[in-house]
């Protein structure tokens, strides 16, 4: 199922942040959208998981219009929504966080063989979650509590996945790890998944399409390698302050589309390339 948001506009109170912003994810694609802090990349999630109310604009999960939706009947129309700060239940074990992620789809929740059809999934994608099923969730490492706030989200047999930054402080082979899970799931289950980062190399490296976000609108869109290469992507990078972009050099082992490109100022070089 595609999640295609058009000319999407929201904000708080009086506040306008977005400004009309159009994204458009296909069933088995990642999007990935950028831009620095306060470019409306969290509002614009919460406007598409229904948090937040659109003044304009629509979201449609394949053919169905929830623009005017509540969250919970956005999530059980398949949306799954992983927000920024990996909001685990601390003092309940990893088992039962990921159960709680079956009830956000009530009347799909299913019996109890399926759900444990489903939560063995879920650990396939997450191996390392398995061998905790029941550590209270808040003695999990960063990581850890990441891969189990997905896997909450993924309890729920969405069709659609948005994430919002889950690569924040965790080390760059733990990102790796979760992102792989990412490329994974878009290829198995055929999710549409919309991420949102800014760890622009890690995002870019496993999306479909990029998007570049700016003061509540699109400001660019297109392959991730196309968009790294530019010119103005670069400055808005800059302009940023959060990575440095130069054309230069050639990542081995990725399919190589337009002109290759290198990160600066990333301290993960030994793992480059590790497209999932
Ligand atoms: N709850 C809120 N009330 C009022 N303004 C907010 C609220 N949350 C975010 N904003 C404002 O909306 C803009 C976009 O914020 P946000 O969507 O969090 O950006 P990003 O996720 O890209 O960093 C910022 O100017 C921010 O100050
Ligand atoms: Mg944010």
């Amino acid at each position: 199922m595609s999640l295609q948001i058009e000319d999407l506009s929201a904000g708080y109170g009086r506040l306008e942040v977005l400004h009309g912003v159009s994204v458009n994810v296909e069933a088995g694609a990642i999007a990935a959208i950028v831009g620095a802090n306060g470019a409306g990349k969290t509002t614009l999630l919460g406007a598409v998981s229904g948090l937040l109310r659109a003044s304009a604009g629509s979201v449609r999960l394949g053919d169905r219009d929830v623009t005017r939706l509540g969250a919970e009947s956005i999530a059980a129309a398949g949306l799954a929504h992983v927000p920024e700060n990996r909001l685990v239940f601390p003092t309940l074990s990893l088992d039962d966080n990921l159960t709680l992620g079956a009830w956000t789809r009530r009347r799909q929740r299913g019996s109890k063989s399926e759900l444990a059809t489903r939560r063995a999934q879920v650990l396939a994608y997450f191996p390392r979650l398995a061998d905790r099923l029941t550590q209270p969730a808040g003695t999990l490492s960063g990581g850890e509590q990441q891969m189990l706030a997905v896997g909450r989200g993924l309890m729920a047999r969405p069709s659609v996945l948005i994430l919002d930054e889950p690569s924040l402080g965790l080390a760059p082979l733990v990102i790796r790890e979760i992102f792989a899970a990412l490329g994974r799931l878009r290829t198995d289950e055929g999710l549409a998944i919309l991420l949102v980062e800014q760890n622009v190399r890690a995002a870019f490296k496993v999306a479909d399409h990029a998007y570049v976000m700016d003061r509540g609108r699109v400001l660019m869109e297109g392959e991730p390698s196309t968009l790294l290469a530019d010119e103005r992507v670069q400055q808005a990078y800059l302009g940023g302050g959060y990575v440095r972009v130069s054309a230069a050099e050639t990542e081995s082992d990725r399919p190589v589309r337009s002109p290759a490109v290198r990160v600066e100022g990333d301290e993960d070089r030994a793992h480059e390339g590790d497209r999932p």
